[in-house]
C-alpha cells in the first residue's frame, strides 16, 4: 500500500493540521513525505503543457508538477494537512491541486459530463481552523476549505473523503488544547488501512 502524505501549513511544529495529519499516518503506519513547493500555474505553464516553447525554469517546474500527479496516481491513501487561511485553503495547496486535477488523468468529460478518473484511493483530511464554522453558526457560509476539498476531490472521483476538524484554534489556549486532542483521537480511531 502507498501512502502519500502532503501538508500545508506554514507554520511548522506549531501546526495544528501538521499534528493531525502526522497522526493519521503514524495510525495508518506508512508514509511517503511529499512537500516540495510547486509554482502557480502561468501561461507560459499552459503553454509549455500544450507543446509550446518554455524555458528553463518552466521545464523545471512542470516536472516537477508531473512528478506529483504521478505521486498521487500511485497512491492508495492520501493524507493532507488544510489548514484554514483566510477562509480557504492555503494557496500552497491549491498550487498542489492544480497539478493533480489533470483532464484526461484525473477526470475527463464524457456523455454524462464530467467523470472523476482517481476514485481508487482513500483521502483523508486534517483540517485547522481558528474559528467555528459548523452548520448554523454566523460564519458557517464562509467555510471553504471542506466544502471546496470535497467538491474537487468529489470532482475526480473521490466521492467520500474522510475529515477530520479541530476548530477554534485561535479562541484560547484551552480551546486549541482541547479542539488539537479530539483530533488526535479521531485520528486513532480511523479505519485501519
Ligand atoms: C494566514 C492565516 C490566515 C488565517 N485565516 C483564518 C480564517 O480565515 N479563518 C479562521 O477561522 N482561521 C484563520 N486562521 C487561523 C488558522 O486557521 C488556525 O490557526 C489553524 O490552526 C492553522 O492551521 P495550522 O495550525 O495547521 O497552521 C488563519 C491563520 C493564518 C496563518
Amino acid at each position: 500500500m502507498k501512502l502519500l502524505h502532503i501538508d500545508s501549513s506554514v507554520l511548522g511544529p506549531h501546526s495544528v493540521s501538521r499534528q493531525v495529519s502526522a497522526a493519521i499516518v503514524d495510525h495508518l503506519r506508512q508514509a511517503t513525505l511529499s512537500l516540495t513547493p510547486l509554482s502557480h500555474l502561468t501561461g507560459s505553464h499552459l503553454a509549455a503543457a500544450q507543446g509550446g516553447a518554455a524555458d528553463a525554469t518552466v521545464r523545471e517546474d512542470l516536472a516537477a508538477g508531473q512528478a506529483m500527479l504521478d505521486e498521487f496516481l500511485a497512491a492508495d491513501i492520501v493524507v493532507v494537512g488544510a489548514p484554514m487561511y483566510n477562509f480557504t485553503i492555503p494557496s500552497q495547496l491549491k498550487a498542489w491541486i492544480d497539478r493533480i486535477v489533470v483532464a484526461g488523468k484525473t477526470f475527463k468529460y464524457g456523455a454524462q459530463g464530467a467523470e472523476g478518473l482517481a476514485g481508487n484511493k482513500r483521502v483523508i483530511i486534517a483540517v485547522s481552523r481558528g474559528g467555528f464554522y459548523g452548520a448554523g453558526t454566523p460564519a458557517a457560509a464562509g467555510e471553504y476549505v471542506e466544502t471546496y476539498l470535497r467538491w474537487v476531490f468529489g470532482f475526480i472521483g473521490v466521492t467520500n473523503p474522510e475529515f477530520i476538524s479541530a476548530d477554534g484554534i485561535q479562541v484560547g489556549p484551552e480551546h486549541r488544547e482541547k479542539a488539537l486532542a479530539s483530533a488526535l483521537q479521531a485520528a486513532t480511531n480511523l479505519r485501519a488501512a
